[in-house]
């Protein structure tokens, strides 16, 4: 057989330069990482410019069924923490869209039993951006389902980290606070991170045996 002779390279037989772009399939990114698509204009313009509190806003609706309470009818207090998770998660990434993940709850307080059959209402934001760690406010209501009153269960702040791919925290978008309640709730959070790191830097302290008791 004859060797081929080599063909030559016109523009319509060229290979597409490396840097052409790559249509943006949504769709396809979001089953392929199993996390939310990102729009290109949402991961570059959006992030640089930050992003306001309202874009990470969250409601979830949840029944309490019999499989969610104790042998008092009463909801479990982990069922509960597991939905504000969930609830703070979904917060910290419609604010980063990126994968994230819970550094740390502060203590909870169950103010008010939720019964069975009773409604939970968790309403759920970004209150302050650091570098990589998000503060997400949680507050859960329950709503008789018969007289439409509601009562607050308990509220809770979890620090969310945002990673990149490979898994380390990376920097999250700036959170843009217009109102005055928005530009409370990021202060008070940092009063609270302030409070979390000196606990972890004493707890760090501890456990390499540098704190001495009374001190
Ligand atoms: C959270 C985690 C990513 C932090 O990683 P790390 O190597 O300690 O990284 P850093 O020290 O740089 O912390 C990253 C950010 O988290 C913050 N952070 C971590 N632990 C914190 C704590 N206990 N309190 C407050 N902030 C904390 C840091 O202040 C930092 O915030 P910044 O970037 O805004 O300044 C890591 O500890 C981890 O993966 N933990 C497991 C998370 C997990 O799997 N959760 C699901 C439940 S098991």
């Amino acid at each position: 057989m004859r060797p081929r002779a080599p063909v030559k390279s016109t523009r319509a037989t060229r290979r597409p330069r490396r840097s052409a772009p790559v249509p943006y399939l949504p769709a396809v990114a979001a089953c392929a990482s199993g996390f939310p698509a990102r729009a290109p204009e949402e991961a570059t313009v959006k992030s640089e410019r930050g992003k306001p509190s309202r874009a990470s806003h969250v409601e979830m609706t949840e029944i309490v069924m019999p499989a969610d309470t104790n042998q008092h009818d009463r909801v479990w207090g982990g069922r509960v923490m597991s939905l504000i998770d969930k609830a703070a998660a979904i917060a910290a990434l419609r604010h980063s869209r990126t994968h994230v993940v819970t550094a740390l709850v502060d203590g909870l307080e169950f103010k008010q039993p939720v019964r069975r059959g009773h409604i939970l209402r968790l309403l759920a934001a970004v209150n302050a951006v650091f570098g990589s760690s998000m503060e997400v406010g949680v507050k859960v209501l329950s709503e008789d389902p018969l007289t439409g009153e509601q009562a607050h269960c308990c509220s809770a702040y979890a620090t969310m980290v945002s990673l990149d791919a490979a898994g380390r925290p990376a920097r999250a978008p700036r959170l843009l606070v217009r109102t005055a309640e928005e530009r409370r709730r990021e202060r008070e959070a940092g009063q609270r991170r302030r409070d979390r790191l000196r606990r972890r830097a004493r707890e760090a302290k501890r456990a390499t045996g540098g704190y001495s008791r009374g001190r």
